[in-house]
């Protein structure tokens, strides 16, 4: 009977600072990727002292997006500071995605690699899928006990009795993302030699199996694993239990149940590069059958003081929406500026009278106003109406959008905020099909609603906890 324990880190996206030199050009790279994309190199050092300091954990995982652009400088420094963790003694596997390689025309990778300049970018050389399995081939293809060769996919004992899958992402860069036949055929013979030895498997794979919320899929199912359906089948019928994966850059867990009630849960992580970024520290033990799962984010950039948080959070869209709002109110012209990146300036210009007007009106609503617009006031007992008199809206919007990416939303069902925003989503429903607003209708899943639907950003509705868990791996 052992014990293993691993660091998983996904959507590193690092970026070389060969490739750029400060400028509107990766500024607003950074703003649309919505990550911290010049900080990538000092922030993978962070993660990776505190990956150093634990002498419990030997192995190191990444799962794809580990570059940016598939530019062939962020590939060199990511593969030499992975060396860091090896020559430590870790052992360190890596699976690529779509942002590791430009494509060849043949397929639906559009990701060009750039060196972005003061005012434009300039071609730089790149990764092409083809060459990643060699260039990477130290870090999982070398140490594993089966290689799929064709999919880049490999077959790993992290320890006696455990064995990690790390499938590649396969398929034509964009619309399927995961095995095609015979690399299921190959995970399938792989998961029989596991069960015939007696080891518990875990899958890790760049593309989530389950999406962070169930909209996800209804608008954007081509951003899931490819051929996730049958994969889920297949961890159901096996016993598989964890699958590891990342690409939303939204931290979350959820568990899907089959119909004979059989179980597997899809464990996706936040990119290390958001300001909120955090790995995943997992310990499997054989012996009580458990993969015990924790997260760990970083304080403080290296030689910063101000926390890495609040360096790095008015890169994300609910930090540039709480930064613009009060300038909308009061210094319309440095609104523009950062509001440009949303809606065109000219536009904006039109509205030079209106939006001051809008932002200060919607800094004052409170959620009692909102509570009597959507018919709730009246079901609230007297300290949940004070409550909700003294909060602002925006502290609620807020609220919601600042954990968007970092999973555990704070509103559950018995807030004054759930209940004030649950019964105006409720009202908005019937509006919606009184109305037939079909442009709303074709964004709300079948038998759903959007009070069903605000529930997954209002609180956890996932699994209770995205940043920790506990999962028998027998059961
Ligand atoms: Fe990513
Ligand atoms: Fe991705």
């Amino acid at each position: 009977m052992s014990k293993t324990t691993f660091y998983l880190l996904t959507d590193t996206h690092y970026v070389s600072p060969q490739i750029w030199v400060e400028g509107d050009p990766i500024n607003g790279r950074e703003r649309g990727d919505q990550i911290a994309l010049k900080a990538t190199p000092q922030i993978l050092d962070a993660f990776f002292e505190k990956i150093l300091a634990d002498d419990e954990a030997d192995t190191v995982i990444f799962t794809g997006d580990n570059v940016n652009s598939g530019d062939l400088a962020s590939h060199e420094e990511f593969r030499e500071r992975l060396t860091r963790l090896t020559d430590a003694g870790k052992k360190v596997f890596v699976i690529s995605a779509t942002h590791d390689y430009c494509g060849a025309g043949d397929d639906e990778n559009t990701f060009g690699a750039c060196r972005y300049t003061e005012t434009g970018t300039e071609p730089v050389p790149f990764m092409r899928k083809a060459g990643l399995f060699d260039f990477y081939r130290d870090f999982g293809p070398k140490q594993a006990i089966s290689v799929h060769r064709e999919s880049r996919s490999y077959v790993v004992q992290l320890c006696g009795g455990v064995r990690l899958v790390m499938i590649d992402d396969n398929g034509n860069g964009r619309s399927h993302c995961g095995l095609f036949a015979d690399g299921m055929a190959w995970l399938k013979d792989e998961l029989r030699k596991a069960k015939d030895d007696g080891d518990f498997v875990l899958l890790a794979t760049h593309h989530p199996v389950l999406p962070p919320w169930d909209v996800f899929r209804h608008v954007a199912d081509y951003e899931l694993y490819g051929g996730y359906r049958e994969l889920m089948a297949l961890m159901c019928e096996e016993n598989v239990r964890v699958v590891f994966t990342g690409h939303t850059h939204v931290q979350n867990i959820r568990k899907f149940t089959d119909d004979a009630g059989r179980s597997l849960y899809d464990v996706s992580t936040i990119a290390i590069a958001n300001a909120a970024g955090k790995m995943r520290r997992v310990t499997v033990d054989t012996e009580a059958a458990t993969c015990d799962i924790q997260s760990i984010g970083i304080e403080t950039l290296p030689g910063e003081t101000e926390s890495s948080f609040e360096q790095l959070y008015y890169l994300n869209f609910p930090g540039i929406v709480e930064k613009m709002l009060p300038l909308g109110a009061t210094d319309f012209d440095a609104f523009l500026l950062l509001a440009d990146w949303m809606v065109p300036k000219e536009k904006l210009q039109k509205h030079r009278r209106l939006i001051p007007f809008a932002c200060r009106k919607l800094q004052k609503l409170s959620v009692s106003t909102v509570a009597k617009l959507g018919g709730s006031w009246k079901t609230l007992c007297p300290a949940q109406r004070t409550a909700a008199k003294q909060e602002r809206v925006t502290d609620v919007l807020f609220g919601v959008l600042r954990h968007i990416y970092t999973g555990n939303a704070p509103f559950p069902p018995d807030t004054v905020e759930n209940v004030v925003v649950s019964a105006l989503a409720a009202r908005a429903d019937r509006l919606v099909r009184r109305f037939r607003i079909e442009a709303v209708q074709k964004l709300i899943p079948p038998g759903s609603s959007l009070c069903e639907m605000a529930q997954d950003f209002l609180y956890n509705t996932r699994t209770g906890d995205d940043d920790a868990i506990c999962i028998s791996l027998q059961d």
